[in-house]
């Protein structure tokens, strides 16, 4: 976890309000400021000032902590690793309402929202949204910039790769293995590997389509 008083966040979407609003239970900053590439964003209610854009974080580095706050996964990626080789102290935000159990690890720039619980010696990459009432059970395996989306469900022992997103409600069966770079979608049930990148959709989940990125 980030060590300073003020917060950046890249992205002022609908991620970038709920992520600030963790950043504001967690009691831990006393300024929050948005960056992002839509100016337009200002018009739309933001809780906490719109500073500028993405390519103007360099203003506060050494003097606030960061964090990427936009949904997708590859766009994620692209903005830490950015900041990460300017120097950039990277937050890593848990909701005061979720649940992380002990021996569990959360890699920088990760987020876990209202709800969520992360179960023992869980490891959770670098950049990964734990949504809403998400549950990761023990000892999974989470890769970087990873999403696991609103109520998604993963049983114990799940390694999931990569950028790979589990959509609203979809279920892991537990000792299962889901490559990077996967797209699983709404409401889906995962009960074998996916050993290839693609879109995947259904009870049991079935590839759709090849290219999974998102
Ligand atoms: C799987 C998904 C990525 C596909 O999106 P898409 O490429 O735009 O696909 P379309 O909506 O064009 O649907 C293509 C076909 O797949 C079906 N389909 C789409 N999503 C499906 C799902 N989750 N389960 C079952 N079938 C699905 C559609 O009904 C459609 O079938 P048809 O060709 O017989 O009409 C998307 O529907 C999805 O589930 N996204 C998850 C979103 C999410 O959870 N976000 C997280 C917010 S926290």
């Amino acid at each position: 976890m980030g060590t300073r008083q003020r917060l950046i966040l890249l992205g002022a979407g609908g991620q970038g309000r709920v992520v600030a609003d963790i950043a504001l239970h967690t009691g831990l900053y006393r300024e929050i400021g948005f960056l992002d590439d839509d100016p337009a964003v200002a018009d739309t209610g933001l809780p906490f000032p719109l500073l500028g854009s993405f390519s103007e974080y360099g203003k506060w580095l050494g003097e606030a902590d960061f964090a990427v706050a936009i949904g997708n996964n590859a766009v994620r990626e692209a903005l830490q690793d950015r900041l990460t080789a300017a120097g950039a102290s990277l937050a890593t935000l848990i909701h005061p309402r979720a649940f992380v159990a002990s021996r569990v690890t959360l890699g920088a720039g990760s987020v876990v929202m209202a709800g969520a619980v992360i179960n023992v010696d869980a490891v959770i990459g670098r950049g990964v949204i734990v949504n809403t009432c998400a549950s990761v059970d023990h000892d999974c395996r989470i890769g970087d910039f990873c999403h696991v989306s609103v109520g998604a469900r993963l049983a114990g022992t799940v390694h999931v790769g990569d950028r790979s997103t589990l959509g609203v409600g979809a279920v892991v069966r537990n000792n299962t293995d889901i490559c990077a770079d996967c797209m699983v979608g709404a409401g889906a049930a995962v009960v074998s590997p996916l050993t290839e990148p693609g879109v995947y959709v259904g009870v049991p989940a079935r590839r759709l389509y090849p290219d999974g990125a998102n």
